[in-house]
């Protein structure tokens, strides 16, 4: 039916249909409100790829048909940032909060409280979306926030990132540069890690890795089918935005299209920051997706301007991180370390995961009773402890990751360092390598005795 149409009414009709499918994909992925059925939406899909098929000319750049991706690529460019893309401060506590404020009072030399807006900070990618007139014409990542990548095509393939903004009645800036997280909903993680072990692939440890994975694929086709989300939390140049303010840019983006954080508010003095951080913390694990702090900004964009910028971050926002303790990986294997005095210890190899700042991809599995008493296996997803400066512990394994592909870990019967027959007393938990020249021991045994417990010198 729609070959027939001819080329001037086939682009007549392509304007309304890409129009009508963008306005109802955003009704849909962004606004979780839609008013037409499924059915109806791809009938208007179908209608829109047949006419672009008959007519391969007419297709823009704006199309909903290039959000299923294309052509695998063969490397990405690197695109520089035209405003550097700024990383945070981190505060932990009630008093980083208050000192926060103090330092921005004694910078504006004033002692009046501040309006202050805050945002769950998510656990993704941050990435730069660039509009030439309304339309997405450039997204990137951050990189070493001077130059990024250009993801363009995997990022169209987003179906809550506008490809055409909406009007909105105040005026809109020729070039429009916003910046947002990518990331993917657990539930999203969950079925990606599924599909992958029926497939036989390699997991993904955590929703974090798995959002960047699935935007660093050279081939768009495959993201198209990773259940990425956006959310909208800034721009590069607020001067040039109809706004005075973060709270005011929120809705603004919000009625150009984008999705943004509900659980962003507007709070009048610092303790109400500070009672809201206690309650996003409260909220944390009730979430969809996965938010490791809060990110508070002075809100006020004259403020902001006098505050301006140090090295790497702004004066006038701060991340204020959950006190992250815990995070899950993958257990990649085994290792039997011999200590000074011959007692073998499994030790886990984990996918290097971030708990609170610092790298783990090693963690104590104490020794074998415990090992079994956990029921790890290798390839199971485990949930992994930090506290303070003890060593990493392996708490469990997730047993509703399991894929059935996942191995026993057994005990070795020989010291792997010398291969003498390793023993475990009778009411002993502990295994050891009862050869006293056991080249692991002696070195062990010299370490210990320079060391803090030895000599010390
Ligand atoms: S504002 C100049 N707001 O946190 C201000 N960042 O170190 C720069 N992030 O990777 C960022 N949620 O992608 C801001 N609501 C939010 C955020 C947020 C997550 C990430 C950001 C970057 C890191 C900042």
């Amino acid at each position: 039916m729609a070959v027939k149409l001819d080329k001037d009414k086939a682009a007549e009709r392509l304007q309304i249909l890409r129009d009508e499918i963008n306005y109802h994909a955003h009704r849909y992925y962004v606004l979780d409100n839609p008013v037409i059925s499924d059915g109806e939406y791809d009938k208007l899909f179908q209608e829109l790829l047949e006419l672009e098929e008959a007519y391969p000319e007419l297709v823009t750049e704006d199309s909903p048909s290039r959000r299923v991706g294309g052509e695998p690529l063969a490397g990405f460019e690197s695109v520089a940032h035209r405003h550097p893309m700024l990383s945070l401060e981190n505060a932990f506590d009630e008093q980083d909060l208050l000192d926060f404020e103090e330092r921005l009072q004694r910078f504006l030399k004033t002692d009046q409280p501040l309006s202050y807006v805050t945002e769950p900070k998510l656990d993704g990618l941050a990435v730069e979306l660039v509009y030439e007139n309304g339309v997405f014409v450039l997204g990137s990542t951050r990189g070493d926030g001077q130059t990024g990548e250009n993801i363009t095509r995997n990022l169209k393939t987003i179906p809550s990132i506008p490809l055409r903004l909406q009007k909105t009645g105040k005026t809109m800036p020729a070039r429009l540069e916003v910046r947002g997280e990518a990331f993917l909903s657990m539930e999203g993680f969950r079925r990606l890690n599924e599909q992958r072990a029926a497939n036989n692939e390699p997991l993904f440890a955590n929703p974090r890795n798995a959002a960047a994975g699935s935007l660093r694929q050279l081939d768009s086709r495959i993201t198209a089918q990773r259940p990425l989300d956006f959310y909208v939390y800034g721009v590069s140049s607020p001067e040039d935005m109809p706004c005075d303010n973060q709270w005011q840019l929120l809705r603004y983006l919000g009625d150009l299209g984008f999705k943004t954080n509900p659980l962003s508010v507007e709070c009048g003095s610092i303790k109400a920051v500070v009672r809201r951080f206690g309650e996003l913390q409260n909220l944390r694990h009730e979430l969809a997706y996965d938010i490791d702090g809060m990110v508070v900004k002075v809100s006020s964009f004259a403020l902001q301007q006098r505050l301006g910028n140090k090295a790497r971050s702004p004066r006038w926002a701060m991340a204020c991180k959950f006190p992250a303790s815990q995070a899950t990986t993958i257990l990649e294997g085994v290792e039997f370390n011999v200590g000074r005095t011959g007692a073998v210890t499994p030790v886990a190899l984990l996918q290097p995961v971030n708990i609170g700042g610092v790298n783990v991809s090693r963690a104590t599995l104490h020794n074998e009773d415990e090992m079994k008493r956990k029921d790890l296996r290798i390839g199971d997803t485990v949930l992994v402890q930090r506290a303070g400066d003890v060593i990493p512990e392996v708490v469990k394994p997730v047993v509703e990751m399991r894929t059935g592909k996942e191995t026993a870990i057994r005990m070795p019967q020989h010291c792997p360092v010398c291969n003498t027959k390793l023993v475990r007393a009778a009411k002993e938990a502990v295994t050891r390598c009862p050869n006293d020249y056991c080249p692991a021991q002696r070195l062990r045994g010299l370490i210990h005795f320079t060391g803090k417990a030895g000599l010390d010198f």
